[in-house]
């Protein structure tokens, strides 16, 4: 039996990729500034070693340290939206990438990750960080691949177009590449109860349905097309472009935080510590990803240099 491919979560929030690893993969290391976000990871992930740490400060040997065969990297995206400027490398929140990118040259050839991945907003693919990224990794020896993937090719009934980038320094599997599937029906991810008697908290006020009604994406749980927009960090705090409502016995309401996660692939066991506000989950889930489309990721990497080899979720 071949052995659990070791992996360092660069960037993991609460888990995104963690949720997607599955046995074959063991987590060496799980980093993020955030001690909200990683108190959520503990919660769910108890066995992984995550930990507390500046991206920014990080050396490449502390990075080699971890001795992982894959490195997946999700680093924040504003600096590549239009609503963050689009300011790319001079963004003060690209430093933590831009300092990975400056240490990742010191690292010996024998200490390199076999694999490394990065997931980000589409604007990414245009940005001078990923010219610097992707020259580097193929100085480094790296086949690369890049696509973008959204949940609803997978048949997922939710918009989430993100931007994947797969390093390999064994071939990459052709499985990167798949036929579309037809979409599940949104009900499969909701939380009836909710429907019959919503929480007061996620009730849209009537005024407010009055007043820009007419701009938000209101779905019908029923509908068999029925798929939402993208779940961004916003969802609660802005009420336009950050995600669809629904239709309930009441009126409108929000996406509970437990719906908008299985619509993102999380297990159905994923939690949150009881503590932690609605509007905190909802903003962690809207910086996190698509474990579904993680898994289609990780499919494209061979777990040995056989070009036949088995793939990390055969
Ligand atoms: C796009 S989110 C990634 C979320 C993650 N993939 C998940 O599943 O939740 C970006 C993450 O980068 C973290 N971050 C931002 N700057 C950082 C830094 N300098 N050092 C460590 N983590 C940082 C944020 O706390 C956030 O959790």
């Amino acid at each position: 039996m071949t052995p659990p491919l070791k992996a360092l979560e660069l960037f993991c929030g609460i888990g995104g990729f963690a949720a997607a690893a599955g046995t074959n993969i063991r987590i060496a290391g799980a980093l993020d500034q955030s001690a909200v976000a990683l108190a959520v990871y503990r919660w769910n992930f108890p066995e992984h070693p995550a930990r507390q740490a500046d991206l920014e400060k990080i050396t490449a040997d502390e990075l080699a340290g971890y001795g992982a065969d894959l490195w997946w990297l999700s680093p924040p995206c504003q600096p590549y939206t239009v609503r963050g400027r689009k300011r790319d490398l001079d963004d003060p929140r690209a430093r933590s990438l831009g300092h990975l990118l400056a240490v990742f040259p010191e690292i010996p050839p024998d200490r390199l990750p076999i694999h490394l991945a990065l997931e980000n907003v589409p604007g990414f693919a245009l940005s001078q960080a990923r010219d610097r990224l992707t020259s580097l990794l193929l100085k480094r020896g790296y086949q690369i691949r890049e696509r973008h993937l959204c949940p609803t090719e997978l048949g997922i009934p939710s918009r989430r177009p993100r931007y994947y980038l797969s390093a390999s320094r064994l071939p990459l599997r052709p499985s990167f590449s798949f036929e579309e599937r037809p979409l599940r029906p949104l009900l499969d991810f909701l939380d009836l109860s909710l429907n019959d008697d919503p929480p007061p908290e996620l009730l849209l006020a009537p005024e407010v349905l009055t007043r820009f009604g007419d701009g938000f994406r209101i779905l019908d749980p029923d509908e068999d097309t029925a798929y939402t927009t993208c779940f961004t960090g916003g969802y609660g705090k802005s009420l336009m472009h950050a995600g669809s409502y629904l239709r309930c016995r009441d009126g409108v309401r929000h996406f509970a935080p437990h719906e908008i996660a299985r619509l993102l692939g999380f297990p159905v066991s994923f939690r949150f510590p009881e503590k932690l506000s609605l509007r905190k989950r909802w903003k962690l889930l809207g910086n996190s990803l698509s474990v579904c489309a993680v898994r289609e990721v990780l499919n494209g990497f061979s777990v040995h240099a056989c070009p036949t080899a088995p793939s990390l979720f055969p």
